[in-house]
């Protein structure tokens, strides 16, 4: 054994002890004579002491080493003098008194600091990982992540769930995104896709009669990055059969309530979670994953516009449209550069601007003022509540155009005023989306889930007639501003499920090629079944408070989806190339890309 205890476990009940210690050297003083050095390893720091009077050898290896060289001590363990304790760390009250060392191997300097938390380039983060985990901050990160998902295994375990693998070469399933596909060396011009989610095999082991099935699943989508997107992410993903809507939101719901109280009972939770219908969130917060630890509510103002003179809210009523307003705490002396900031926001969702009524001391300032009549901006005020030293903002619009307006400026001023608790996590459901979403390019309606979605039963009429107005059996989870988790009852029977895909255009013929399997084994005794996919990486993100999902992967893609430390995607040899039938046509398409750089 290389070590006989770790750098994180020994305290004043161990002095006297002899132990070996090994680790990286995660800082040294040298103080002349003494040398101190803090020593790491994944459990923890112990610090070190050399002492050229007692063990000159051993002194002499702890003059050679530099910070991240890996090393071995032995020596006996002692409490340190009364006044220098370090009571933040576990093992502060001992120092081990070195008699003998070894280096076990050399470091080069890092190019970076390990031993502070310090803003380092993303780059080179990601170019050096296996540096950058070494920092605090990432072993905490995914040691979470570990009991997070440790504490998913075990629970579900406990409710008769059991974890079944499923393909990762497999078939093209329409996650809304673009594949990423694999050739076939045996099939030439053939390929798999890698799984954008395991939806049509937790299906199909429901068929299978697999009751509760759940698995910790890697999925790939090939679609533009942002903080909360990779092209590889993890989904605990949760199949059930011989279930309802609020068996599958009742069933998580408690598995998250039990998972923060274990993993982060620092955190509060209000439970239990408050459930929206979509048209209720866009109306409330124009957004469908609202940030709902502040209010700062949409605000429908429409009926006192209707008396208005005021031709923007005039004209856009007229329109079939309305007008909403937000209260703003506090920002009733913006300047009108910052109005001016504000009001871009708005455009940029679409809006023509927006109106601002400041509410200062001596009454009301608005570019508007001289339209509307005192009564009609008192009216106003009252309805979003304002008080002296509040900015209201209105929007006139077509509905939609007004709650991403509005939801936009909600979001931006949240943050910029900080009035989400940052310990808060706001869970909540989303339910009743709509089952169908307009493609104006293709002129043709989209799953706005995924097409094995069951539409509502009472909505059912409504899918010859209406289908824009058909909503779905789906449900979103959404914690802090995030969509957590997506999922829906599913369809079961062939009938409805072949209508479902004629709805989405795809013929009779397509349905046979792409989707033959899923339309058979409904005909094979199908059970009634749904589920939903938290995405982990998104979870984790929101409870080690990380912008960037990034943060809680040990080794993810930057964001034009590269590994910077291994180099992929890479060039591959041409003999590789030709056993797969694959011919590079457009070489120059790489640099279009910018990803001819080194
Ligand atoms: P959906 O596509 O909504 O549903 O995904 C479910 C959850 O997965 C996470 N997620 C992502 N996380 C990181 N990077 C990404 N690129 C990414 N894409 C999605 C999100 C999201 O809420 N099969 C269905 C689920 C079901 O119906 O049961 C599905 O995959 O947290």
């Amino acid at each position: 054994m290389y070590k006989s205890k770790t750098c994180g476990e020994l305290t004043a009940r161990d002095v006297g002890k002899t132990v070996t210690l090994a680790g990286w050297v995660h800082r040294r003083r040298d103080h002349g004579g003494l040398i101190f050095i803090d020593l790491r390893d994944r459990f923890g720091l112990t610090q070190v002491v050399f002492n050229p009077q007692t063990a000159p050898d051993a002194h002499r290896v702890g003059s050679d080493v530099r910070n991240e060289y890996v090393i071995q001590v032995t020596g006996v363990v002692e409490k340190r003098p009364a006044g220098q304790e370090n009571h933040a760390l576990a093992t502060g009250e001992i120092d081990v008194h070195v008699t003998a060392a070894q280096i076990l191997n050399a470091a080069r300097v890092p190019p970076f600091v390990i031993n502070k938390n310090e803003d380092v380039d993303d780059a080179l983060r990601l170019t050096y990982r296996y540096l950058d985990l070494r920092r605090e901050r990432m072993l905490k990160n995914l040691t979470l992540r570990h009991r997070v998902v440790k504490f998913m295994r075990d629970w579900l375990d406990a409710r008769g769930f059991i974890e079944i693998e499923t393909p990762i070469l497999t078939k093209s399933t329409p996650e809304g995104a673009r594949d990423y596909l694999v050739p076939s060396r045996v099939h030439p011009g053939k390929f798999y896709a890698l799984p954008q989610s395991p939806q049509q095999f937790k299906q199909l082991l429901m068929v299978a009669g697999y009751e509760r099935y759940f698995q910790i699943a890697r999925c790939m989508r090939d679609e533009d990055l942002r903080a909360d997107r990779q092209p590889e992410f993890t989904q605990l993903d949760l199949e059930m059969a011989f279930v309802e809507q609020d068996d599958v939101l009742n069933l998580v719901e408690e598995l998250f309530t039990a998972l923060v109280k274990q993993v982060a009972p620092e955190r509060t939770m209000q439970t239990p979670w408050r459930k929206f219908t979509y048209d209720e969130v866009l109306d409330k917060y124009g957004s469908d994953k609202p940030d709902l630890r502040f209010g700062m509510e949409l605000t429908n103002v429409s009926d006192i516009a209707a008396n208005s003179q005021f031709a923007v809210f005039k004209n856009a009523l007229a329109a079939g449209g309305q007008v909403k307003g937000i209260c703003v705490p506090g920002c009733a002396d913006y300047s009108r550069r910052e109005t001016d900031e504000l009001i871009e926001i708005a455009k940029a969702k679409g809006a023509k601007g927006a109106v601002t009524m400041a509410l200062r001391a001596d009454g009301i300032h608005s570019p508007a003022s001289k339209h509307l009549t005192p009564e009609e901006q008192n009216a106003y005020v009252e309805r979003l509540g304002g008080q002296v030293g509040d900015l209201l903002l209105f929007v006139a619009d077509q509905p939609k155009v007004v709650g991403d307006a509005l939801g936009a400026l909600r979001k931006e001023l949240g943050a910029r005023l900080k009035l989400a608790d940052p310990n808060a996590l706001a869970f909540a459901w989303v339910v009743d989306f709509p089952m169908f979403e307009w493609n104006a390019e293709e002129a043709r309606w989209d799953a706005a889930h995924h097409p094995f979605t069951s539409p509502k039963p009472s909505d059912m009429h409504l899918l010859d007639t209406d289908p824009g107005a058909v909503r779905a059996n789906s449900y979103d989870m959404v914690c802090n501003g995030y969509e957590l988790a997506s999922g829906s009852i599913r369809i079961h029977s062939r009938e409805l499920q072949a209508k479902i895909f004629s709805l989405l255009n795809i013929d009779e013929e397509r349905q046979r090629a792409r989707f033959g399997h899923m339309l058979e084994a409904f005909e094979f005794g199908a059970p009634p079944h749904g589920g939903m996919a938290p995405g982990i990486d998104r979870f984790v993100a929101i409870l080690a408070s990380e912008d960037n999902i990034r943060d809680v992967i040990a080794f993810p893609k930057n964001q034009w989806a590269q590994d910077l430390m291994m180099h992929a995607p890479s060039d591959v040899d041409a003999d590789q190339l030709q056993l797969l039938h694959l011919q590079i046509v457009h070489p120059e398409s790489q640099a279009q890309y910018g990803l001819d750089k080194p």
